[in-house]
């Protein structure tokens, strides 16, 4: 059946330059509380001169560059709109001291920092917590780093990121929540609503800035910073809704990206800041550059100078500056030459004096600081910690990737060898972005599972390797601060060293995989598989003859075909964060049952990339039973994943029963109900996450094979059965056509469901 058949219910469109259509605008209803806003900040906006106005533009950072004294000047002159990276009450105090009593019209400055998986206490990195499929653990990881940035005076965090990413070369998917469009989506709202609360102005409630606007996800090769090209469908149908999520959640910022779009930086594309976010978004919000990126115009090639870039942006819709002085150099004499106009200003600024105001600024500058006296101590006290919460969250979002003869759980008895250079590293523990976590009052492995086994068992150490021998990858770490601390001695003495504590023990737990730094903004890898260090280590103890359990710390999927041959059981942990070694510990000693499924998949090696499961059918599909020679495949490597997307074991095991239908067919606006059984067929009682995937079978063009588009966690106890129902409405047959409209087209859709992508229970209807 195609849309040419006529039988196409269209039911929305998207404005894109290919295929520009008319849109029926449809009016944003205005709140009386915004009516209030509006006519406060239209009153203030009367009051203030055009350098006011352009300052109310500027965001930045204290540091080098702006050192506090540079600050304070800007302040009296209003030039300074918001600041970022500035994380304790009486530091945050004393510049709103300065707006307050140095400044004409005394309009509080908003505080930003990157919260984006904890603020003092850490919880594992975002890919981590999407492994958890477990919406209460992720949203308490946002509530408390809400509590705690707002305890700290903070007003907005750099989060979420959204960015989908296929691409595990890319450092930042260590920040966002993976491959899927629907699982991030889900995880955007529910995060962006535990970030902000109920009502944005409230005193733990911290205002969110999705990033990054728009598909940084899709940087070419996953290099940083890089060129993203996509068709419109890919776009809108994969990579848009997660950002449209966050702001339906109520995000009232969005983070522009570096990245251009089929030519066109983000930051200077009018189309998807004013058409797409404004108009069809409904956005009220304020839009924020990424750090520079107006100056990045000039090297993108679109603008020929600092005038022409500031101009470019300010008329594409930024409303903030994020670390440059081009808006306050260049926007006055812009507006005086008559290039830029005064109602562009006005619109900018507007912005921000809208979100100041919605975080309830104007009523209280000190919303989140409180009375002087009221100040911690010690901003780092234990006492502000939230231990409790970060390991329950922490060892939910570890994934079981293999267990021979269960290997795991070990016993706490006997003797244990801990090996590797991730198993005693509190910083590379506590993973990238770690804002303001002390490094400290992390848990490692080494120390986690000490605090397990106590006096029961005998536990010997022995670092190992270093994280990579190689020296130009130790510099690139190391550039700005000593991430990486490198054993002088040679390879061979720290590998033998481990030889001879894991001949001594009775099981070896390895600790390998990434520095928090390798995965990470601009650290971008043509190789994801281990460092040779690490991997002479692994055959060196595999030598042994041990029993040989993997922990892996890193932030991105990594090639893992020669460990997975060699381990005796594979835990991936990501970077888990403050309480990460006593996660890690719950789960290797059978304390906590993992229930966690990977958000991205596995490749077996760099050059299947990208690789993801809801891939699009090609003509000549390569199947197992009958591989061919003209088939869509690689003939030197293994086809599909190693670990797909949604895999993940348990100590126990599960059946899933066959798929029964509500019905055979689905009217148009109807629905059909599809159930399996679900039973624990081990002894241990366990959580799994049941996942629904649909497939358009014959559409206008080609749909993926499978997309996700429901999932349910269910615990069970040894021989419980469950039955898991998804009702599946026209909503989740929907899609961009090839004239971007957003059709449902009638005939086949199989229904699977499993406990992975891979392996999965079908049954079909058909919408008539
Ligand atoms: C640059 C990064 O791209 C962005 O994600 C971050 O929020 C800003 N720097 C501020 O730290």
């Amino acid at each position: 059946m195609t849309w040419l058949t006529s039988l196409t219910i269209a039911i929305g469109l998207v404005c894109h330059p290919v295929v520009a259509q008319a849109l029926t605008p449809a009016s944003a209803s205005i709140s009386p509380a915004h009516q209030q806003r509006d006519a406060f900040v239209t009153d203030l906006l009367k009051k203030m001169t055009l350098e006011e106005k352009v300052g109310q533009l500027r965001l930045i950072s204290v540091g080098t560059d702006n050192p506090k004294e540079a600050i304070r000047e800007m302040i009296r002159k209003g030039q300074v709109g918001a600041i970022f990276n500035t994380v304790t009450r009486p530091d945050i105090r004393a510049m709103q001291d300065q707006v307050m009593q140095l400044s004409r019209l005394k309009i509080p400055l908003f505080f930003a920092y990157d919260v984006v998986h904890g603020h003092r206490t850490i919880f594992p990195i975002a890919l981590g917590l999407a492994s958890s499929w477990d919406m209460a653990a992720i949203a308490k990881s946002a509530r408390v780093s809400a509590y705690e940035a707002t305890e700290d005076g903070l007003n907005m965090t750099w989060a979420p990121m959204v960015d989908i990413t296929r691409d595990p070369r890319w450092g930042r998917v260590s920040e966002g929540f993976g491959e899927d469009t629907w699982l991030t989506s889900k995880i955007a709202g529910v995060v962006v609503k535990a970030f902000q609360g109920d009502n944005v102005t409230g005193r733990h409630s911290l205002m969110t800035s999705v990033k990054h606007y728009a598909l940084y996800g899709a940087v070419e090769g996953g290099r940083d910073y890089n060129t993203v090209d996509m068709s419109p469908q890919r776009m809108f149908q994969d990579y848009m809704p997660p950002y449209k999520a966050a702001i339906d959640a109520g995000s009232s910022g969005v983070m522009v990206a570096l990245n251009s779009i089929n030519g066109t930086p983000a930051t200077s594309n009018r189309w998807l800041l004013k058409d797409i976010l404004r108009d069809q978004w409904h956005f009220q919000g304020i839009t924020i550059t990424d750090h520079g990126a107006i100056k990045e115009l000039i090297k993108h090639g679109v603008a020929s100078d600092p005038r022409d870039a500031s101009r470019l942006a300010v008329k594409s819709g930024i409303g903030m500056s994020m670390s440059d002085e081009y808006f306050v150099r260049y926007l006055p004499e812009l507006v005086k030459s008559g290039a830029v106009s005064m109602q562009e200003i006005d619109d900018a600024c507007r912005q921000v004096l809208n979100v100041k105001y919605d975080m309830g600024l104007f009523d209280d500058p000190y919303r989140h600081l409180g009375p002087a006296g009221s100040d911690p101590a010690d901003t780092n006290a234990e006492s502000r910690l939230h231990r409790l919460e970060a390991r329950d969250v922490a060892r939910k979002s570890l994934v079981l990737l293999k267990n021979r003869l269960q290997t795991l759980p070990l016993k706490k008895q006997g003797t244990i060898a801990v090996v590797g250079p991730l198993a005693d590293s509190q910083r590379d523990t506590m993973g990238s972005w770690s804002a303001a976590g002390v490094v400290k009052q992390t848990i490692t492995v080494y120390q986690g599972i000490k605090n397990a086994v106590g006096d029961k068992a005998t536990l010997l150490y022995a670092k190992g390797a270093n994280v990579s021998n190689h020296k130009g990858i130790i510099d690139f770490l190391n550039l700005y601060e000593d991430a990486v601390q490198v054993d002088t001695r040679s390879p061979q003495v720290m590998i033998d060293e481990a030889v001879q504590v894991a001949k001594k023990a009775d099981v070896v737990v390895a600790v390998v995989g990434e520095a928090a730094g390798m995965a990470h903004e601009a650290s971008s890898r043509s190789n994801i598989v281990l460092p040779q260090s690490q991997r002479d280590l692994i055959a060196a103890l595999k030598a042994t003859g041990k029993p040989l359990v993997l922990v892996l710390m890193n932030g991105r999927p990594l090639a893992l075909v020669r460990e997975d041959q060699q381990a005796d059981a594979l835990l991936e942990t990501w970077f888990s964060g403050t309480e990460g070694g006593n996660a890690i510990a719950d789960v290797l000693f059978g304390d906590y049952n993992p229930s966690g499924k990977l958000p991205m998949s596995f490749p077996r090696s760099v050059g299947q990339i990208p690789i993801y499961y809801n891939h699009l059918p090609s003509g000549r599909p390569y199947t197992p039973e009958n591989p061919g020679k003209y088939t869509s495949h690689y003939y030197d490597e293994a086809n599909g994943p190693l670990y797909p997307f949604g895999y993940g074991l348990s100590y126990t095991t599960f059946s899933v029963s066959d798929v029964r239908l509500s019905s055979q067919t689905m009217k148009r606006n109807g629905t059909v109900d599809a159930s399996v059984t679900v039973k624990n067929t081990g002894s241990r009682a366990g959580e799994t996450v049941v996942q629904l995937y649909l497939h358009d079978v014959v559409a206008s063009i080609s749909r993926p094979v499978k997309a996700l588009q429901s999932f349910e966690k269910v615990m069970l106890q040894p021989g419980e059965s469950r039955t898991v129902t998804f009702t599946i409405d026209k909503d989740a047959l929907t899609f961009y056509n090839a004239r971007m409209q957003q059709v449902v087209e009638p005939g086949q859709f199989d229904v699977m469901i499993g406990l992975d992508s891979q392996r999965v229970k079908r049954g079909s209807f058909t919408l008539l």
